[in-house]
């Protein structure tokens, strides 16, 4: 385990499965329906890729980079985007991937955002949750793993740009951020 990790929340092996499950489930409810994916930069990079891997149907791939501003710990809602989809979602059946849903802010903007361009139906599907930090009315249509309010790290997840390649979601010790 890594030196600055107090405990492993969910192992490789956990995610695996629950990745394989997920992508079971959104086959057979887009079963006939183009479905495009669209991962969030940069959180989303490793549960994208296993979960695309998982999906047996046709599916598009695209990003959208995001950025919302605050302290490295926390929203602040403002959603700024630095890097757009490349195409046009009108009449497209879009689900949005995303790494972790915090204050809800962003998927919340996000999909404001996406829904004024007609897509023909805008799901979103979220490797971590963590409900008790809501503070606007949105739940990911697809869920992982609902989580306790703790920062966590790994497989795509980051603290300062580091810890997206543990291969496991690890609580970080907080003296690592004590000192912001
Ligand atoms: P929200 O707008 O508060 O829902 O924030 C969502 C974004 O905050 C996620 O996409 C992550 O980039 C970041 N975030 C929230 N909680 C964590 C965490 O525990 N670890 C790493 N990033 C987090
Ligand atoms: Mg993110």
């Amino acid at each position: 385990m890594h030196e600055n990790i107090a405990e492993i929340l969910i192992a490789e092996g956990r995610i695996g499965e629950r990745v394989g499950e997920l992508g079971k489930q959104i086959s057979s409810d887009y079963q006939g329906k183009p479905l495009l994916l669209l991962g969030i930069l940069k959180g989303a990079i490793v549960f994208y890729s296993d979960l695309m891997r998982q999906i047996n149907i046709p599916v598009y791939v695209d990003f959208m980079a995001i950025s919302s501003y605050g302290n490295s710990r926390e929203s602040s809602g403002i959603v700024r985007i630095n890097k757009d989809i490349d195409q046009n979602i009108a009449g497209k059946h879009v689900l949005i991937v995303e790494d972790i849903m915090d204050s809800g802010l962003t998927m919340f903007k996000l999909k404001r955002l996406l829904s004024a361009r007609d897509p023909a139906s805008l799901k979103c599907v979220s490797l971590l949750d963590k409900p008790e930090r809501r503070v606007c009315e949105i739940n990911p249509d697809y869920l992982g793993f609902s989580i306790p309010d703790k920062f966590v790290v790994g497989y795509g997840l980051d603290y300062a740009q580091q810890y997206r390649n543990l291969p496991y979601i690890g609580v970080l010790k907080p003296e690592v951020y004590a000192m912001m």
